[in-house]
């Protein structure tokens, strides 16, 4: 199973985390679990054999319910999902470089594999709804994509 857990509050995030489970669910018959970071635990993680985060740039770092989340199942998970691929994509405004910096950092505490760079989108507006282009609706579709994939054919 392929956990893609995410976190919006205008939005953005929530329209590259829909493309991403739909790239995912076309790719392969690994299952897709998509989760809201506040919805999202420990079982979840635990079930998964791979795992793709979505969240927006907040303050420089990763929003806080995404960071909730990881604060609630780091502990329960550590030492338990060892070497599972994972990747991110971030939705920022003009940066998104701290959010998958401080993703990375929790990974690596982790022991996950980055099997995929991921990928930060960067809208150029701020805490305002709006869509979000062709461009990177296919960048998080090809994210999801692959990683189901190679999730399916055994590659991680
Ligand atoms: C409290 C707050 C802090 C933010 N901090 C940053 C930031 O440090 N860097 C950045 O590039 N964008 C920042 N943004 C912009 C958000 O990343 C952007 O609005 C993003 O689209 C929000 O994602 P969402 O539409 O899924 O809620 C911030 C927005 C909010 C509301």
């Amino acid at each position: 199973m392929l956990l893609i857990v995410h976190h919006t509050q205008f939005g953005a995030t929530a329209q590259l985390a829909r493309a991403a489970i739909e790239g995912a669910r076309g790719a392969g018959a690994v299952e897709v679990r998509a989760r809201l970071a506040h919805e999202a635990g420990v079982e979840d993680m635990l079930a998964a054999r791979g795992y793709l985060i979505g969240t927006s740039e907040n303050f420089g770092g990763i929003a806080g319910m995404v960071k909730d989340f990881l604060e609630r199942v780091y502990y329960p998970c550590e030492g338990r999902i060892e070497g599972r691929p994972w990747s991110a994509f971030v939705c920022a405004s003009n940066d998104g470089a701290g959010a998958m910096t401080g993703l990375e950092r929790i990974a690596a505490g982790l022991r996950l594999r980055k099997v995929h760079p991921g990928f930060i989108y960067r809208s150029g507006v701020v805490a305002q709804r709006h869509e979000v282009p062709a461009s990177a609706l296919a960048q998080a579709r090809d994210l999801g994509a692959t990683l189901a994939a190679g999730l399916d054919a055994g590659l991680y």
